[in-house]
């Protein structure tokens, strides 16, 4: 059976499928404390668990409601791959979305991620025509804080101790934007 797969451009990244040759770059962000410190896996993350992943997301449709498709961000002027963003189209209405991003670290800090995002939200709001996108991070999480309002997304929300994560109730702060503020 054929699938189809997603490939999105910015000026200086593809957003493409992962590859299985990505998995020794995967598992070694991944494996970075202050990559992983926010994020759902815990460390080391080996590369039979890259591959492993990575293998999970073969044959994956984009936009299936309620589940993540998950995209490897690759440097177009060296062919690295410097990180991943993810979207799942919720299940409830199928207009709404919610994404996930990470980079690697010495890839932090030239606007990557703010390319990315803003990539993502273009898809989603002018492809997808969905009618609101929603991001949550730890508010401890500056920099995941900080390219969510720099893409002009809402503070919309700070629960309180509203998610049980790596055994510690956290806080979730909640982002938003609505198709007519994109
Ligand atoms: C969240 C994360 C992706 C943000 O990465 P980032 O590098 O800070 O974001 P960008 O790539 O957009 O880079 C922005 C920085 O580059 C600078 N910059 C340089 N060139 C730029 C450009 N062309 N456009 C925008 N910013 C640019 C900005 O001024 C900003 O610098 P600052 O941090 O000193 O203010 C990153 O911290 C990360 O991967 N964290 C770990 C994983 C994680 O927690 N993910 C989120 C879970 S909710």
């Amino acid at each position: 059976m054929s699938s189809f797969t997603l490939k999105l451009e910015t000026p200086r990244l593809l957003l493409r499928e992962f590859q299985i040759s990505d998995k020794i770059a995967f598992a070694t962000y991944r494996s970075a404390p202050e990559i992983a410190k926010y994020q759902s896996w815990d460390i080391p993350y080996s590369e039979a668990q890259a591959a492993a992943f990575i293998e999970s997301l073969q044959n994956l449709t984009p936009g299936i409601l309620g589940e993540w498709y998950q995209l490897a961000i690759e440097l177009k002027s060296t062919g690295e791959m410097i990180g991943d963003c993810a979207f799942c189209i919720l299940a409830d209405d199928g207009k709404q979305a919610e994404i996930g991003f990470t980079l690697a670290r010495q890839h932090q800090g030239k606007g990557y991620a703010t390319e990315t995002v803003t990539c993502l939200l273009n898809y989603l709001f002018k492809q997808q025509k969905l009618h609101r996108v929603r991001a949550n991070c730890d508010p401890e999480n500056i920099a995941s804080i900080q390219l969510l309002e720099r893409v002009g997304m809402r503070r919309e929300g700070h629960f309180i101790k509203s998610l049980w994560f790596k055994n510690n109730w956290v806080d979730e702060l909640w982002f938003a934007m609505l198709h007519d503020e994109f």
